[in-house]
């Protein structure tokens, strides 16, 4: 054969060879080990491995109420019943089993619950089942906390 013919199959066979090289170093050994069966082949098996070494962040409901009987018996008595604890506290795995056990937020803001309690001025998917207010009308510049208990959604008593 001509050479100028052969030059550019060197060039692909060449092209091939560096990119199965390539393949060779970048893909991890315990890609593709399981067989067909799982996820067709396309997966590391070390990755399970890590999602269980993985930190766990919340704790749920059921545990905070087992020594927060009161908040957890309020809450699930209340319209905010579906809500996780943590949704507003914040993630609690360290709590209470540090030094400080008072290591909890609470978060007094008006942003925690206009979040969800906003009026967004136009109907938006489930939202539109949650009672809105209007911030700049609804007694701005004073916490929610203020008049309403976030567990029992009670107004105070100095506030009814
Ligand atoms: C093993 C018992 C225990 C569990 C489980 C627990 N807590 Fe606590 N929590 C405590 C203790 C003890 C305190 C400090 C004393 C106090 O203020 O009641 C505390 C304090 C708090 C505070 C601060 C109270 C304040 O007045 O400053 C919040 C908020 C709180 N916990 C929320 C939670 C949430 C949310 C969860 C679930 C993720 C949770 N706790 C799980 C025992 C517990
Ligand atoms: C909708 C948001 C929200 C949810 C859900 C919520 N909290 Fe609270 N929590 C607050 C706010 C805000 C305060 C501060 C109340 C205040 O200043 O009167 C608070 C206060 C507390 C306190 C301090 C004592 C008290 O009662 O004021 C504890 C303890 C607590 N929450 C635990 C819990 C636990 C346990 C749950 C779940 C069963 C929970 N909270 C669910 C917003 C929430
Ligand atoms: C994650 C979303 C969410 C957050 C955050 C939240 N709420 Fe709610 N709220 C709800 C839902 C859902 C209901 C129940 C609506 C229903 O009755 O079906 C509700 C109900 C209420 C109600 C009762 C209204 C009525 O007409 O009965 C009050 C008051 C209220 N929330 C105040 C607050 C306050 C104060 C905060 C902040 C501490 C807060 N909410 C944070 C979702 C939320
Ligand atoms: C000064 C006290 C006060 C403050 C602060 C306050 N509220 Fe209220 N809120 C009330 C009273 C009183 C009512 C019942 C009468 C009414 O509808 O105005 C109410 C009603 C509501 C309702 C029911 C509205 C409806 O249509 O059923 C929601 C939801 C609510 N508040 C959420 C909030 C949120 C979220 C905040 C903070 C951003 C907040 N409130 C701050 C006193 C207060």
């Amino acid at each position: 054969m001509k050479n100028h013919v052969l030059r550019p199959l060197w060039v692909a066979l060449a092209f091939v060879a560096l990119v199965l090289a390539a393949r060779y170093i970048i893909v991890p050994k315990d890609f593709g080990v399981q067989g067909e069966s799982f996820t067709y082949n396309f997966h590391r098996a070390g990755n399970v491995g890590e999602w269980q070494a993985f930190p766990v962040k919340y704790r749920g409901t059921e545990v905070c109420a087992e020594c927060h009987a009161e908040q957890g018996e309020a809450l699930a008595a209340s319209g905010h019943g579906i809500i996780q604890c943590e949704n507003c506290h914040g993630p609690g795995t360290d709590h209470p089993e540090t030094e400080n056990p008072q290591t909890m937020t609470i978060d007094r803001s008006r942003a925690l619950c206009l979040r969800c309690h906003a009026d967004l001025g136009y109907p938006a998917g489930g939202r539109i089942n949650i009672p809105a207010i209007d911030s700049g009308e609804h007694h701005a510049d004073k916490e929610c906390a203020a008049c309403h208990n976030p567990h029992t959604l009670d107004l105070k008593e100095d506030v009814q």
